[in-house]
């Protein structure tokens, strides 16, 4: 039997880290991928620490060379079950502060990032007849706040793709998720310049788990969406 292949995008930190150590602790080969070389090498020692097997691959998933080239090789390794759409970034600002730069890279990467991966992970998919495609959506991608307008943009978008990619994909046999958590306590909010209370964002282990149990049912069923919010209110 071929063995089963997940691939990570923004695997270097965060959630993406902690996300493919647990899926290298299920026996999965984990394909680590995003841009920073050394991080992803962090993440692929602590994989070892749970005899996990990983594949680094160096990807910007702006790039559709980069992309392409991502998925003929994690392709070589087994059956490519699994897409982890994880990679994201963000500026908040007063949308009159938003440089067109900072504007272009959340689009870039959180919309036509995910296109890109989604669109190389279908044409295999389809092939195999069976898959799963996971979106790290954001409560930002459901309901919107101040200062957040381009990065709601990217992931309201990223809501409609998955959304549609859904709908074409059933008759293939092809699972669709997006999760929605509110503020993580993850590296995210390292790069910030804000002073959000960390103890009270949703735990990190905790969306791991929810999404690992969201991709876990194997037959018909199929979690298409998950909310995740902190209980004593967004901020
Ligand atoms: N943290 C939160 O509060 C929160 C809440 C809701 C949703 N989310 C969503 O959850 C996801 C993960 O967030 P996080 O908290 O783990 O953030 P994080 O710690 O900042 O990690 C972001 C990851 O994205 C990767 N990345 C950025 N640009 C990339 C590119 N061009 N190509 C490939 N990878 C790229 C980074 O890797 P490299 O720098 O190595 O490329 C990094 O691994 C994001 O989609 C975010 O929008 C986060």
């Amino acid at each position: 039997m071929k063995k089963k292949v997940a691939i990570i995008t923004g695997a270097s930190e965060g959630l993406g880290k902690a996300i493919s150590i647990k899926l290298a602790s299920k026996k999965y080969i984990t394909v680590l991928a995003s841009r920073d070389k050394k991080k992803l090498q962090n993440t692929s020692s602590d994989i070892s620490k749970v005899n996990g097997e990983y594949f680094i691959i160096p990807t910007d998933i702006t790039s559709e060379k980069n992309v392409k080239t991502l998925f003929s090789k994690a392709s070589k390794l087994g059956k490519i079950e699994l897409l982890i759409n994880n990679a994201g970034v963000g500026t908040f600002n007063k949308v009159e502060e938003i440089k067109l730069k900072e504007w272009k890279k959340m689009i870039d990467v959180n919309l036509t990032g995910s296109f890109l991966c989604s669109k190389e992970a279908i044409i295999i998919m389809k092939k195999q007849k069976y898959g799963h495609i996971l979106f790290l959506n954001s409560l930002s991608g459901k309901r919107v706040l101040p200062w957040g307008s381009g990065y709601s943009a990217s992931k309201y978008g990223l809501k409609g793709f998955a959304d549609t990619i859904r709908l074409e994909l059933r008759k293939f046999n092809i699972k669709v998720t997006s999760i929605y958590p509110g503020s993580i306590d993850s590296t995210w909010w390292d790069k910030m310049n804000v002073d959000f209370p960390r103890s009270k964002m949703l735990n990190l282990d905790d969306v791991v788990d929810v999404i690992y149990n969201s991709i876990s049912y194997k037959g018909r069923t199929v979690i298409e969406e998950v909310d995740l919010r902190q209980v004593g209110g967004d901020f």
